[in-house]
C-alpha cells in the first residue's frame, strides 16, 4: 500500500526539507496539544460503521487511527500526507493498536490518481497548505463516492487565534516582517479562514451544500514556558518572521526570547503547561448524489 509523492511542487519539498524536523520536535503540541478542535469536530461527525474513509494530510495518523475504530473491521480509512516520516509513526501505532484497516500512503492529495471511491474525505488542519487550493478539491471531491462528504477543520483568522498572533506581534517589536520572497509551506494556516473564499473554492471543485461550524477553545502550545518559546520561534508565524530575520533574529535572540517567555507566562496553568485560545471552522461539504 505504500506509494510515495514523486514530482515535489515546492511547498511539498518544504514539509520534508524543513517542517518534518521541526514538526517532530514539537509532536506533543502539534498532535495532543491542538487535538481540543478535532474532538469536538470529530464527536459532531456522524462516522458509519463499514465506511470507507480518507484523512487528508494525516501527519501522525492519530485521528486515521480514530476514525478506522469508528467504521470497525468492515470499513477502512486511507491516511495520506506528503511526508512519508510522518506515516511511519502512523503505521506502527496502528500495528500496536491491532488495527489493521488503516493504510498510510505518500503522496500530494492535489495530484493523487484516486482509484478507491470514499464515503467521507477529513481533515485536521491539512488542507490549508497547498499549492492549487482548487485542483487539490477537484482531485477530494473526484476521491468521494456520488453522495460522499468531506469535513475538514481549518483555522480562522489570526485575530481569532492568540496562540499565534500574540507571539507574532511580539516578534515583530524586534523583528522586521517577512518579503515577498520567503520560504514557505504554501498559503499558510490562515488561509482559509474566509467562508466566502472557501466557499468559491469548494464549488469551483465540486462540492454543494456547504456549512462552518465555529470551534472555539484551548490549546496547550508547550509544556513548560520554555518549550513554548522554543515552539513559537521554529513554527508558525512568529517563526516565520524569525526565520526569515536571519542572522538580525539571531543576534537579537536573548532579548526576544526573554519578552516571549514573560508574554506566555501569562498562560501558564498549575501544571506548568501553556494553554491559550484558539479558534476554527469546521467545514462540511458535499458531493451531489449521481
Ligand atoms: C498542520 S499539519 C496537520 C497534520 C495532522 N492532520 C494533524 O492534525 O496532526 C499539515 C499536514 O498536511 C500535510 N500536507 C501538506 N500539504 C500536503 C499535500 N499537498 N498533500 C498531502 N499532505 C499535505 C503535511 O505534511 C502535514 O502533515
Amino acid at each position: 500500500m505504500t506509494e510515495t509523492a514523486t514530482a515535489q511542487n515546492e511547498y511539498v519539498a518544504f514539509w520534508n526539507d524543513v517542517l518534518v524536523e521541526k514538526f517532530e520536535r514539537f509532536r506533543n503540541i502539534l498532535m495532543g496539544g491542538l487535538s481540543y478542535h478535532s474532538d469536538v469536530g470529530l464527536n459532531a461527525l456522524e462516522v458509519r460503521t463499514g465506511a470507507r474513509v480518507l484523512d487528508i494530510g494525516c501527519g501522525w495518523g492519530d485521528t486515521a487511527l480514530q476514525l478506522a475504530r469508528r467504521v470497525g473491521p468492515d470499513g477502512e480509512v486511507w491516511g495520506l500526507d506528503c511526508c512519508e516520516p510522518f506515516l511511519e509513526k502512523g503505521r506502527r501505532d496502528a500495528t500496536e493498536a491491532g488495527l489493521d484497516n488503516v493504510h498510510f500512503i505518500a503522496a500530494d492529495v492535489e495530484t493523487y490518481p484516486f482509484k478507491t471511491r470514499f464515503d467521507l474525505c477529513f481533515s485536521r488542519f491539512g488542507m490549508m497548505f497547498f499549492a492549487s487550493p482548487v485542483a487539490a478539491m477537484r482531485n477530494v471531491h473526484k476521491a468521494l463516492k456520488p453522495g460522499g462528504r468531506l469535513n475538514f477543520i481549518v483555522w480562522r483568522t489570526i485575530d481569532d487565534n492568540p496562540w499565534l498572533g500574540l507571539p507574532k506581534e511580539l516578534v515583530l517589536r524586534y523583528l522586521p516582517p517577512p518579503g515577498e520572497d520567503a520560504e514557505t509551506c504554501g498559503p499558510g494556516p490562515f488561509s482559509m479562514a474566509s467562508p466566502d473564499l472557501v466557499t468559491a473554492q469548494l464549488e469551483a471543485g465540486g462540492f454543494t451544500d456547504i456549512t462552518f461550524d465555529r470551534i472555539d477553545g484551548p490549546v496547550m502550545v508547550g509544556r513548560n514556558v520554555e518549550q513554548a518559546v522554543a515552539f513559537q520561534l521554529a513554527i508558525g508565524p512568529a517563526g516565520e518572521v524569525f526565520r526569515e530575520a536571519g542572522e538580525e533574529a539571531e543576534r537579537r535572540r536573548g532579548e526576544i526570547e526573554s519578552a516571549l517567555a514573560d508574554q506566555l507566562a501569562a498562560f501558564q496553568r498549575p501544571d506548568g503547561s501553556i494553554v491559550m485560545g484558539s479558534s476554527s471552522w469546521s467545514i462540511t461539504a458535499h458531493k451531489p448524489a449521481a
